[in-house]
C-alpha cells in the first residue's frame, strides 16, 4: 500500500448507485451517499422514502441488488449482519432489536457476552450496562429486569446505549428519538456529541425533528423515492429551507395523484 497523504480523507463509508427491490418495488432506486471520518450526517425524507432500507442495507441485513459499498477504502459485499460488525459497522434499528424476554444487560451485551473461560460473567456485564447507563444518564434502576418491563425510550436508550459502546466505527441510528420523551431525547443527542467530540465514530442518524438534525449533524441528506436528492453541510441550510424541501415534496405528490 502506498503512503498516501490524503489518506485521512478516506471516507468511513461510501455508497454508490445501490439498488434495493422488493418484488416489484424499488424501495432503492440508485443511492450514492458518503459518509466522511468523524462525521454526523442526518437522513431525512418522507415516509415510505427508503431511509430504513438504506440503513439495513449498509448493516448487512439486506443484500443489494446493485451497486456498490465501500469502507475504509475497500469494497465490501456484506454477508450478514454478523459480517458488518466485525468490520466495525452497527446499527440501531427502527422498532429496534432488543429481546423483550432477556434482561437489560444481557441486552447490551448480546452477542458479545463477556465470558471467564465459558461461562458467562454476569458479575461483569451486569456493572458494565449499569455505568454505561449511568454515563448516558439513563436511569434504570434494576439492569437485571427483562426488557419487556422497561417504557419505550428506556428500551431505546438500551439499543443506542448498546451500539455506542459496542465499539463500532460506523454507527447506524434509524429514528433513535422517536419513542423517546424531551428529556430522554436530550440525553441522546447529548451522546452523539459525544461522539462527534471523540472524533473516531462516523453516524448516520435517521431523524424527523428538523431542529434536532441541524443542532447535532454535520451534513444533512435528503432522500427522495430511492435517491439522494440534497447534500449539504448542516452549517449552509436552514431549518426554513429544510421545511420549505418536504413540504414542496409534500404537494408535489398531491398534485400528482
Ligand atoms: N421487507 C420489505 N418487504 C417489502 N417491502 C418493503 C420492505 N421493507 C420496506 N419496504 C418498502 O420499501 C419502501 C421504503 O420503506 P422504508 O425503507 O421503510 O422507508 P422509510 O424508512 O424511509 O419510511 C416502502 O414502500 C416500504 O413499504
Ligand atoms: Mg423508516
Amino acid at each position: 500500500m502506498s503512503l498516501d497523504p490524503n489518506l485521512s480523507a478516506e471516507p468511513a463509508l461510501l455508497v454508490e448507485h445501490v439498488v434495493k427491490r422488493f418484488g416489484a418495488l424499488t424501495a432503492l432506486r440508485d443511492v450514492s451517499l458518503r459518509l466522511n471520518q468523524g462525521e454526523v450526517l442526518g437522513l431525512i425524507g418522507d415516509n415510505g422514502a427508503g431511509k430504513s432500507t438504506l440503513i439495513k442495507t449498509i448493516c448487512g441485513y439486506h443484500r443489494p441488488d446493485a451497486g456498490r459499498i465501500v469502507v475504509g477504502g475497500r469494497e465490501v459485499v456484506l454477508r450478514g449482519v454478523d459480517h458488518a460488525r466485525s468490520l466495525g459497522i452497527d446499527a440501531v434499528y427502527q422498532g429496534l432489536a432488543l429481546i423483550n424476554e432477556l434482561s437489560v444487560y444481557h441486552n447490551m451485551f448480546l452477542n458479545r457476552e463477556l465470558r471467564v473461560g465459558p461461562l458467562l460473567n454476569n458479575r461483569a456485564m451486569r456493572r458494565l450496562a449499569r455505568e454505561h447507563l449511568a454515563d448516558m444518564g439513563v436511569n434504570i434502576r434494576d439492569v437485571g429486569a427483562e426488557v419487556a418491563k422497561l417504557s419505550g425510550g428506556q428500551r431505546q436508550a438500551v439499543a443506542v446505549a448498546r451500539a455506542v459502546y459496542s465499539d463500532a466505527k460506523i454507527l447506524l441510528l434509524d429514528e433513535p428519538l422517536a419513542a423517546m420523551g424531551a428529556k430522554e431525547g436530550a440525553l441522546i443527542l447529548d451522546l452523539i456529541r459525544d461522539l462527534k467530540a471523540r472524533g473516531d465514530v462516523s453516524v448516520i442518524i435517521i431523524a424527523h425533528n428538523y431542529a434536532q438534525v441541524l443542532d447535532v449533524c454535520d451534513r444533512v441528506n435528503l432522500l427522495q423515492h430511492g435517491t439522494i436528492t440534497f447534500d449539504e453541510p448542516t452549517s449552509e441550510v436552514s431549518l426554513e429551507r429544510l421545511t420549505d424541501l418536504v413540504v414542496a415534496e409534500y404537494r408535489n405528490r398531491r398534485l400528482r395523484r
